[in-house]
């Protein structure tokens, strides 16, 4: 038995918010299993963390015109509230762009660099002349040379998901520019995997047999195709610098720097102790993950560690498949999805429900699918009917005959005796399950627990023996009152809300699992407090609802904007609709009507304005692109729409507080948009 456990769950990125892709893939995985660890006595530690570096990040800052500071600080926060909120324990949230991470990450790049596990090579990469920048990973894209797909990514295919390198894509371009890019030649750090090749064979294929098949497959086809060496470094300037002399404008890839942030959040919880959880070969390492993410854990992490030296490697990596959405893959782009935080809004109160149907549905063995009716009737056919009907009625029935207090056990029957019995066998195979990371096999037989309970009432029937046998009555719900005790430890993993409030209707303190699978825990004479449901039922309209939603979501995506022109006439180039934005997003821009107060040109531009307005609210300056098709003297005194809670920027030295609403059509032609009659300054646009 190992002295400790330390367990690890893929750190999101901080690009967007977290979905139930995430959740039934790795998050409630790993808290269950971090959950049972503890209620076992174990000395776990359960680490998350949002990854904050990486190109997808400053792609989205500059599509919102934000640093990726402001965007990775939005996301984290959200993401770390919401995980708060559903019930993951990690022991730390912390965040790659943290002070430690950084000195972590750089001090191991700077030991395996003194070291010399590196290779140092100059390689011709495209280069954007336009915007002056190598272009790393997803800033070119391109046409996949392995499926055909227009926008391929330079480091992968999201059509077929191929890994690829940014020169074997067909017609590249710049995704900051658009320009086609040139290659210039520029030199990297690279860990040379094929150094491990023999190590890994032999840790994972010889000594790892006992993996998940997914992952232990994924792991041979890398192997038996060969490994290369890997850049560890890219040209950018977003990310943890490279601590070498001479390597300005170049940090670490995101994927050397992100799994270190594992070490790092540990220190960062543990600043005297972590290195016993990292250090020590009594410690267990499990990195739960989702399984585009094996390759990094099995092969290039773990190749990372060895390489450094001092580390433990991964004991096992229980990586899920992916969980589809009502038939689709869930996208984040394209808001198919549920948001984890969205659904905590919508449907407060129910946490436990969404984490029993991703639990009881996972993508354990292969890719899943999540719908809302399957959510329903898991909640109504067995969390209402089987478990909470189950104690509603040992509680209730307890309530009504013996005024709520434990009754005594009297003389067994041979059938009493087979209900207790069986529950240490539940005990032993939710056990196994779960140490073996069968998650969904775990929560099915906890349930038998309650299928047991049911059973046992049903059969025995106390309400019918009340007339003539109390003592009868006393036994059989005393009996129940102890599957229920032992129900609020066996499920406690697996929907904590749910079993704190049975422990306050059992009027308990949380027991541990060493107490699971006895028929004692409840002493007679024990006051109970008053029932309450454990869950409600999930009414049809509830589930309609979601549905819509994403219907709508799918609606929006599918049709194409309305197009004015017929087949045979010239077709014109409007520019496509953006992608679907939720009504939030909308809510979210401010726009006012205004009146332009005053307007001058600012000095040595062609194009722009520098204009006073009227908001209603206050008068401030705007720094405007259209002098090009106004005169200052045509502008004044016209009342205009102005988006005004755009964050301020400086503009030629002036700060400009806002921007005004103009259409622009494909050639470039520009006009205000303005209120069709006088309104008050400062009216809501929306
Ligand atoms: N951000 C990555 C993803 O979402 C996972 C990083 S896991 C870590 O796929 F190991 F790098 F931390
Ligand atoms: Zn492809």
């Amino acid at each position: 038995m190992y002295k400790r456990y330390l367990i690890t769950s893929a750190l999101p990125y901080a690009n967007g918010p977290v979905h139930i892709g995430h959740l039934a893939g790795v998050y409630v995985p790993a808290d269950i299993y971090a959950r049972y660890l503890r209620l076992r006595g174990r000395d776990v530690v359960f680490i998350g963390g949002s990854d904050e570096h990486g190109v997808p990040i400053t792609i989205k800052a500059r599509h919102l015109g934000v640093s990726p500071q402001d965007v990775v600080d939005k996301y984290h926060n959200m993401i770390k509230d919401s995980f708060e909120r559903f019930g993951i324990t990690f022991d730390i949230y912390s965040r790659t762009t943290s002070r430690t991470h950084h000195e972590t990450a750089s001090a191991f790049f700077r030991k395996l660099y003194d070291d010399e596990k590196f290779i140092e090579q100059t390689s011709e990469q495209f280069y954007d002349e336009e915007s002056g920048q190598f272009l790393a990973d997803r800033y070119i894209v391109g046409t996949c040379p392995k499926c055909g797909f227009e926008r391929a990514y330079g480091d992968q295919c999201e059509s077929c998901g191929s890994t690829l390198s940014s020169n074997e894509l067909i017609n590249p371009k710049s995704a900051i520019s658009g320009s086609i890019p040139v290659l210039r030649q520029t030199s990297h750090w690279y860990l040379p995997l094929d150094r491990y090749q023999d190590f890994l064979e032999d840790w994972i294929l010889n000594g790892h047999k006992e993996w998940k098949t997914n992952v232990y497959g994924q792991c041979k086809s890398w192997l038996d195709q060969g490994l290369q060496p890997r850049a560890v470094s890219r040209d950018l300037s977003w990310g943890v610098p490279i601590p070498v002399e001479g390597a300005e404008g170049k940090v670490l890839y995101v994927w050397f720097d992100a799994p270190i942030g594992y070490i790092s959040n540990t220190k960062e919880l543990l600043p005297d102790t972590w290195e016993l959880y990292w250090k020590d070969a009594e410690t267990k390492l499990v990195h739960f993950i989702g399984k585009d993410n094996i390759v990094f854990h099995c092969i290039v992490f773990p190749s990372m560690l060895k390489a450094h030296g001092d580390f433990i490697l991964p004991d096992n990596v229980p990586a899920n498949e992916f969980l589809n959405l009502e038939g689709d893959k869930i996208s984040t782009s394209g808001n198919w999805a549920i948001w984890l935080h969205e659904y905590l809004d919508e449907l407060p109160g129910k946490e436990d429900v969404l984490r029993y149907a991703l639990c009881a549905n996972a993508p354990e063995t292969k890719d899943n699918d999540f719908t809302w009716k399957d959510f329903q009737t898991r909640n109504n056919s067995e969390l209402v009917a089987i478990l909470g009907n189950f104690i509603n009625r040992a509680l209730s029935l307890t309530q009504r005959y013996f005024d709520g207090k434990v009754p005594e056990i009297n003389d067994l029957t041979d059938y009493d005796r087979e209900v207790i019995a069986e529950i240490p066998v539940i005990r032993k195979e939710v056990e196994t399950a779960i140490e073996t990371f069968k998650f969904r096999e775990a929560l099915k037989k906890a349930m038998d627990l309650s299928r047991l309970g049911n059973k046992y009432l049903a059969d025995t029937e106390p309400w019918k023996i009340a007339k003539t046998d109390m003592n009868r009555v006393a036994t059989i719900l005393n009996i129940s009152l102890q599957i229920s005790a032992n129900l609020s430890i066996i499920l406690e993993p697996f929907l904590p809300f749910s079993m704190k409030k049975l422990r306050r209707m059992l009027n308990i303190d949380a027991l541990e699992w060493d107490k699971l699978g006895t028929a004692n825990l409840l002493s007679e004479g024990h006051q109970l407090a008053v029932p309450e449901l454990l869950f409600d039922k999930i009414e049809d309209d509830v589930i309609e609802a979601q549905i819509n939603k994403l219907q709508a979501t799918k609606k929006s995506n599918a049709s194409p904007p309305p197009s004015p022109h017929k087949e045979g006439e010239q077709v014109s180039n409007i520019a496509p609709q953006k992608e679907t934005i939720q009504f939030d997003d909308f809510g979210k821009m401010d726009v006012r009507t205004v009146t332009v107060v005053a307007a001058e040109r600012v000095p040595k531009t062609d194009k722009l304005l520098k204009l006073t307005i009227d908001t209603g609210l206050d008068t401030r300056i705007i720094v405007s692109g259209i002098a090009e098709f106004y005169q200052p003297e045509e502008i004044i005194g016209k009342q205009v729409c102005v988006l005004v809670n755009l964050a301020q920027r400086k503009i030629k030295g002036i700060e400009s507080q806002g921007m005004i609403l103009m259409a622009k059509n494909a050639s470039g032609k520009m006009c205000l948009v303005q209120p069709s009659e006088k309104i008050d300054n400062g009216a809501e646009v929306g």
